[in-house]
């Protein structure tokens, strides 16, 4: 099969590290417009879930055939609590029944869950080989299928293990997306309302006029999100693909999101739902240390709601949220660092003075503790 329109390149520039972003309507069906893209490999295993390998597993397998030797397929349970140590070993266990070797190649199919986990897999399986990123989340394909973090959780600390791994080619198929809970959609939206107010002022306001769209999933809406999205995480990985310094900005209102999903215990609320949270508390945050105006901070907060995101965070201990805080791996010495908006459409991360953190935790909690 062909597509209507050819698909949308962007590439990320890394050096000998350097690959493409493809995103297209049906991509998955038009194996034409990427097949020669793929690493050269004689055989392939598909990682991916008890959800999405029912729904897309057969397709891609079916494109790949002819391509590999062979095609195996694992499926993981579903999950973000199962992004640990144990699911991980399941895929090296795979590996090696299977005999992967150096010319083997994992295709990644399914959310940032199993997208983190296979590239963690890739990065160290013979000490590394190849991998596809096929996103078939909103939140993946507009950032964890990109930029290369992979890892596992730890119970004291999300992503607290992992590498730093480039994929060989993501495929995005929007298509996809049509599949997906309303839930994981909004989770998603919450990386996409991310970028403006910490990069790009116009795609913030273009977020807040066409949100109605996005949540009704146009195709066309949800194009431009992803495309632009993708741009903008590209250009930012470009310049810091280690995150020793503007990467971080990325990060914006996950050191609350992050201690909003350990504290609960993963798979509470979803990563988006917490990122959207943290992004309100990070908001604030911002308007009390870098004057951020308040105007601004109401939109913010606004948008996530109309996302069909939470914007207060759960009634934990505001001890117990500074606690998994400095666990967070922007913190130097025990101290946090915050990533806050210094004006609309910029970002800086630096510390800010605990009774003002603590203040803004308790003004955007659900309720006291008992
Ligand atoms: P997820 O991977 O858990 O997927 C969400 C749910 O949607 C799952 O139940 C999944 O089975 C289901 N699903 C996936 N595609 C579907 C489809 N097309 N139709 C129907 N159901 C579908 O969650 P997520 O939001 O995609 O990813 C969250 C994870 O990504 C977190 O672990 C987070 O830490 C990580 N993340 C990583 C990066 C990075 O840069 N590596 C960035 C952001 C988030
Ligand atoms: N999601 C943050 C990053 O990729 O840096």
């Amino acid at each position: 099969m062909s597509l209507r329109h050819p698909p949308e390149q962007i590439r990320i520039q890394l050096g000998a590290r350097s690959y493409p972003i493809l995103l297209g309507e049906g991509l998955l069906g038009a194996p034409d417009s990427w097949q020669e893209l793929l690493p050269d490999a004689s055989a392939a295993l598909i990682v991916s879930n008890t959800t999405v390998a029912p729904l897309y597993a057969d397709a891609l397998r079916q494109e790949l055939s002819g391509r590999f030797r062979s095609i195996d397929l694992i499926e993981l349970p579903d999950g973000e609590q199962y992004k640990n140590w144990e699911t991980l070993n399941r895929i090296f266990d795979r590996l090696i029944g299977m005999h992967g070797d150096r010319s083997t190649v994992l295709f990644a199919l399914g959310g940032g869950v199993v997208g983190d986990m296979t590239g963690f897999a890739a990065a160290s399986y013979m000490r590394g080989i190849p991998f596809v990123q096929v996103p078939t989340t909103l939140l993946a394909q507009v950032d964890s299928s990109v930029g290369g973090k992979t890892g596992i959780n730890h119970p004291r600390g999300k992503n607290m293990i992992g590498a730093f791994y480039q994929p060989h080619l993501v495929l995005c198929d929007l298509a996809t997306l049509q599949t997906l809970p309303d839930r994981e959609l909004s989770a998603g939206l919450a990386e996409i309302i991310k970028y403006g107010p910490i990069y790009d002022l116009a795609f913030f306001d273009w977020v807040e006029a066409n949100i109605d769209r996005l949540t009704a999933r146009d195709p066309a809406a949800l194009a431009h999100a992803v495309k632009r999205s993708c741009e903008i995480k590209a250009e930012v990985v470009g310049l810091d693909e280690r995150e020793g310094g503007v990467r971080a900005i990325l990060n914006f209102g996950h050191t609350f999101g992050h201690a909003i999903e350990a504290g609960l215990g993963y798979g509470k609320w979803l990563h988006g739902e917490a990122v959207g949270c943290g992004m309100v508390m990070a908001a604030r945050l911002s308007a009390e240390v870098c004057g951020l105006d308040a105007g601004f901070v109401r939109r913010v907060e606004e948008l996530i709601r109309r996302a069909g995101l939470p914007v207060r965070g759960p009634a934990l201990e505001v001890d117990r949220y500074l606690e998994l805080m400095r666990s967070d791996k922007k913190a130097q010495a025990g101290e946090i660092r915050f990533v806050m908006v210094d004006r609309p459409g910029s970002a800086v991360t630096r510390t800010a003075p605990e009774d003002v953190v603590r203040q803004v935790i308790a003004d955007c909690r659900i309720a006291e503790v008992a």
